[in-house]
This record gives C-alpha cells, sequence and structure tokens, in this order.
C-alpha cells in the first residue's frame, strides 16, 4: 500500500506510484527532483535521501512547508478538523462555503486542507483570479472521527518522511525548477495533460512540452516523464516527436467516469525516460508496434533480456557441437 497524502487533487498517481516506484528502485542518483509534484505522492513514495520538490501552485508549496516547519502537525490538524467538522455538521454544509471564502481571502493551510477532503470528487480547481472553486461534496457529516483519524495519521506519516530526508519545496514555474537541475539529479515529470482542462495553475501547452524536454535534455539528468500514451480514441503523439529518442514502459490503467461499472475507461499509462525502465522499449519501437496495430502493452517476456554473457556461450555451445567428431570416424 503506497503513502497516501492529506491532499488531494484530480492528478494524484496514487494508483501507479508503485510501478513508478519499481522503475526507480535499479536507479542512483544523488537528488530527487520533481518540477509538478501536485501532492507529492510519487516523490514521499521514493523516501530519497535528498529532494527538490516544486510546484506553480503556491497553496501546495505553503502546506508542505508547513508541515516542514512543524507549523502543521498532526496534533493541529486533529483538532482544527475536529471543531470546523462540528460546524460543517451543525450548518448542514453550509460553513464549507464560509471556509471556501476564507480561503480565497487569506489562503490558510488549514483551510486548504479543510477544502481538499470535503468538495466534491477531490478535486483541486481554480479559477481565472485563483480562487479555489470547487463545490462541496455534500456530506455534512463529512468530518466524521474515523475520516478526522485517517488524514491525522497521513499528516504524519508525510511529516516522518520530511524529516527523516532533505526535502526541500518551492513555489515556481518549472522552467526555473528546470534550471536549477543538476546531472547527478533524477527528474521525475508529471506535467499537466495537454489541452485537458483549463485551470488557473494547471494549464499546459505543445510549447510547455517541448521546452520541458529540451531543458531536461539540456541538464544532462536522469528523467522520468509520466504521461498518457492512448485510450480507445486517442493516441499522445508527443511521445512519438518531441519524446523520440526515448525508452517508454507502459501500463493499463482504468478510470471510473461517473458511477456506473459500465463507465470503465482503460488508459494505457506510459513512463517515459532516458534510463532502461523495466519492461521498456525504446519509443521508436512502440511507434512501429502501434502502426502495426499491436498492443502498447509490453508484454512480460521483454521483461528480462538474455545478458550478454550467456548468448557468448550458447554460441560457443553450438560451435564445439559441430566441431566434434566421434572417435569411430577416425
Ligand atoms: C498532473 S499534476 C501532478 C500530480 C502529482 N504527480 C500527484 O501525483 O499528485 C500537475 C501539477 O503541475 C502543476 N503545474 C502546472 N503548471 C505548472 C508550471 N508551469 N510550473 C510548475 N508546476 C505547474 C500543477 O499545479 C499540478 O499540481
Amino acid at each position: 500500500m503506497p503513502l497516501v497524502p492529506p491532499i488531494k487533487s484530480q492528478g494524484i498517481k496514487t494508483k501507479l506510484v508503485d510501478w513508478i516506484a519499481s522503475n526507480v528502485e535499479d536507479t542512483q542518483f544523488d537528488r530527487w527532483v520533481e518540477p509538478f509534484m501536485g501532492t507529492g505522492v510519487v516523490g514521499f513514495n521514493i523516501r530519497p535521501k535528498k529532494a527538490l520538490m516544486c510546484d506553480s501552485n503556491p497553496h501546495i508549496i505553503k502546506f508542505y512547508n508547513g508541515i516542514k516547519n512543524k507549523e502543521i502537525t498532526s496534533a493541529i490538524v486533529k483538532e482544527f478538523l475536529t471543531e470546523e467538522g462540528k460546524k460543517l455538521l451543525a450548518t448542514e454544509g453550509e460553513y464549507y462555503y464560509e471556509v471556501r471564502k476564507r480561503f480565497n481571502e487569506k489562503g490558510a493551510s488549514l483551510d486548504f486542507l479543510f477544502l481538499s477532503r470535503s468538495c466534491f470528487n477531490g478535486m483541486m480547481r481554480f479559477n481565472r483570479k485563483g480562487g479555489y472553486n470547487v463545490p462541496f461534496c455534500k456530506k455534512p457529516n463529512r468530518f466524521a472521527q474515523a475520516l478526522v483519524t485517517k488524514i491525522t495519521n497521513q499528516v504524519k506519516n508525510i511529516a516522518q518522511v520530511i524529516e527523516l530526508g532533505d526535502f526541500t519545496f518551492k513555489c515556481q514555474d518549472f522552467q526555473t525548477t528546470l534550471d536549477e537541475v543538476q546531472a547527478t539529479d533524477l527528474v521525475y515529470a508529471d506535467p499537466p495533460y495537454i489541452g485537458r482542462h483549463v485551470d488557473y495553475f494547471d494549464s499546459w501547452s505543445e510549447a510547455e512540452e517541448q521546452i520541458l524536454h529540451d531543458k531536461i535534455i539540456e541538464s544532462d539528468a536522469k528523467y522520468m516523464l509520466s504521461t498518457w500514451l492512448s485510450n480507445k480514441y486517442r493516441t499522445n503523439e508527443f511521445i512519438f516527436s518531441i519524446w523520440e529518442n526515448s525508452n517508454i514502459a507502459t501500463k493499463e490503467h482504468f478510470y471510473h467516469v461517473g458511477a456506473k461499472e459500465s463507465n470503465r475507461n482503460a488508459m494505457n499509462e506510459a513512463l517515459v525516460s532516458n534510463v532502461i525502465l523495466r519492461n521498456s522499449i525504446p519509443t521508436k519501437d512502440m511507434k512501429l508496434k502501434m502502426d502495426k496495430g499491436e498492443s502498447p502493452l509490453i508484454s512480460q517476456e521483454k521483461m528480462y533480456e538474455i545478458p550478454p554473457q550467456l548468448t557468448l556461450k550458447l554460441e560457443e555451445e553450438e560451435t564445439e557441437k559441430t566441431m566434434y567428431k566421434p572417435r569411430s570416424s577416425k
């Protein structure tokens, strides 16, 4: 079970974090760098010795700096959510909108946590003026004791990871983060999806994807990019243009749209890297596979390549056999 952070967002990688972590395991690096940390679930599960975690959303950075500086502790969170939860219940949910207004005026981290855990579907959305605008989840008893305990434990766990490692959190654009990258770093990039939605802190274009690529390559660092490869309707062609000289590993992931089981949509997720990942193939080979109509999911058989020594041994055995002459033929 991965470590779950207290903040939620629609792009959270909780379901893919084990797969991503298994690909990081064999890679050497001095510092973990995330230009788009979001909830931070990936970096917190990798638990690097040293990390630079950044995002353009100031509320995320302020929240994690609050945990790091111990301004936000599990005890403070417990008390705050218990008290505010009572007001939410007493007003049949109306209090949510009071907290939202207060947060949009003052930006307090505990209010951010309150909204993140009681909004509709755990979404993180900001309007054009940078105001948080997600409606209430319509559960006035949202902060019942069980959930408060769960969130309190999540804060405690993340606080421990931050304390054990050397974590730096910075609110800055990805370009500034990439300017700080060194060749011995591992950059894990999970940018917003192109054209999926436009949010004050969360929009993305082809030009930005190109800058991301160019700056990573320029840094000479190892990188892993999380992105989508394809679904029933579309293929992410940027993998074959902008990221054409990389390796790609894929994993099928199911999303639910609404409550019905029939609305289950499969998405092929990708990890694109300059490192040879478990079950990865060159991006160019993936393009050939898909052009032939083959599945983009890479089969288990490709997992371990035959080491060169073994191939050599087989050749030697083969040569010996052909050279062997039975005694009787002399
Ligand atoms: C897909 S989410 C990352 C999700 C994260 N990996 C997780 O599991 O929670 C993308 C993040 O990029 C941030 N972002 C968007 N544009 C950015 C930019 N230009 N520079 C830095 N961060 C940006 C958003 O605020 C958002 O948190």
